[in-house]
């Protein structure tokens, strides 16, 4: 693993300043770290990149599918960024600190009535329709509480961008959105345009996840100008804003390698420029949806080793104290990670194992076959690049509780969610 990281004079991983082993000592395994540093530069990155290739005229929009709880929002908030948010509690969530509703995308393939209602009652400032019928939907409800809803259209440009399938949602066989190249893009702005007690601001697209090169982003920034333009010759309406959605890469182990978020900013920004002047058209409000980018490399996942089990000649399983109920991620996609014995951080990973999760179900892996120290009962695993769709996407499979969330930053650590417990299993059991 090619992989930098800090130890101490203990030989033990450091993580925002503060010695991990001494982490799990204090708040006990598993346990979600997050760098604060490191959220910060990514979301200032993205933000200075707006600034400088885009004369700010865009706005980030924090994509909180990757990670939501109320402390990451008052970050967000207080960095000025935006969020995206795709049901009725991660808008709640946002809301609970005093997000600023304005700031704030609605996405998601099938809202509920109640889900729109609040949404529109909120004030919440681009509501992102994903099919016709969500259109009539929220018109009508629109109607009722006497308010204009503003609209984006989600638009499935058809690129593809390399990516693992489960996660690629650009192309025309994908749940989310209105195809281009049927005409049902052009046919649901027409619609919106006719719509009463809705307001078309603009357009929306994403083209995927884990994304680590450029072309697929400045194509998709040329197919959805294309779009602009042709809405305006068929309609003479011409769109407010443009809305290119997140999936810039991270770096998970030594396969990865990561696009400068200011890079993706420049390249795009140009390739919008010259659309605008050679289509005639005014430069759209920007606004993009990083998620994984702004947290991911930020979490390290902490585990207490537990059994160690040598299968000779096929394969040691090493057993962690968390597993597929913390960490989703290896049993959706086979998604890879870096690894490390926290409190042997200094000594060479000279082995290969598999490392087990503790649930019952065989697929409930972390990793196989992958670099590890000579990990014994009571070690300290550090599972790097946690910090996105881990959390998020936990869940009480065989009622083991949801860890705890620290942050940690200039050698200090602080809980921003506090661990599950018995009791709030069983809170709404009857
Ligand atoms: C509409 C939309 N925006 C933004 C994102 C965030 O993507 P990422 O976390 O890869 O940046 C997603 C992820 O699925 C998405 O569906």
């Amino acid at each position: 693993m090619n992989r930098k990281f800090e130890t101490n004079s203990k030989g033990h991983l450091v993580l925002g300043g503060v010695d991990a082993v001494e982490l799990a000592k204090e708040y006990g395994t598993p346990l979600y770290v997050m760098e604060e540093n490191t959220i910060l530069s990514a979301m200032r990155e993205y933000k200075a990149s707006v600034d400088r290739f885009y004369n700010g005229n865009g706005l980030i929009c924090f994509a909180s599918k990757a990670f939501s709880c109320k402390e990451i929002y008052r970050i967000a908030m207080r960095e000025g960024l935006g969020t995206d948010v795709v049901s009725g509690g991660e808008l709640y969530t946002a809301l609970s600190v005093g997000f600023p509703a304005e700031k704030i995308c609605f996405h998601g393939n099938n809202k509920s009535d109640k889900e729109l209602e609040y949404a529109v009652t909120s004030g919440v400032g681009r509501i992102v329709v994903d099919n016709a019928e969500e259109l009539e939907r929220l018109s009508k409800i629109a109607k009722k509480l006497g308010k204009t809803a503003p609209v984006m259209i989600r638009v499935k440009p058809g690129v593809d961008a390399h990516t693992h399938n489960f996660i690629m949602t650009g192309q025309i066989d994908s749940k989310f959105g209105f195809a281009l190249e049927t005409g049902e893009a052009m046919d649901i702005v027409k619609k919106t345009l006719d719509t009463p007690d809705v307001r078309l601001v603009g357009i929306h697209c994403h083209i995927g996840s884990q994304i680590h090169e450029m072309l697929p982003f400045t194509e998709t920034a040329k197919i959805m100008m294309k779009f602009i333009a042709d809405v305006k010759k068929e309609t003479g309406a011409e769109l407010d804003e443009l809305n290119l959605g997140g999936g810039f890469g991270i770096i998970y182990t030594d396969e990865d390698k990561r696009i400068e978020y200011l890079s993706y900013m420049e390249a795009v920004s140009k390739v919008i420029h010259e659309c605008a002047d050679s289509m005639k058209l005014k430069l759209p409000f920007i606004l993009m949806e990083p998620g994984r980018s702004i947290v991911g490399e930020a979490g390290t996942t902490l585990y207490t080793v537990g059994a160690v089990k040598t299968i000779p000649k096929i394969r040691t399983y090493v057993s962690v104290d968390g597993g597929m109920f913390d960490n989703p991620r290896y049993i959706l996609y086979g998604a890879k990670y870096d690894f490390l014995l926290a409190n042997k951080a200094d000594k060479p990973a000279d082995r290969k194992v598999t490392v087990a999760g503790k649930c019952c179900e065989s697929g409930d892996l972390l990793g196989e076959n992958v670099e590890l120290g000579n990990a014994e009962s009571g070690d300290i695993c550090a599972v790097f690049s946690t910090g996105a769709y881990n959390y998020s996407m936990s869940s009480n499979y065989n009622r083991n509780v949801i860890p705890p969330v620290v942050f940690v930053k200039d050698g200090k650590s602080r809980v921003v969610v506090k661990p599950q417990t018995y009791e709030d299993l069983v809170r709404n059991d009857i």
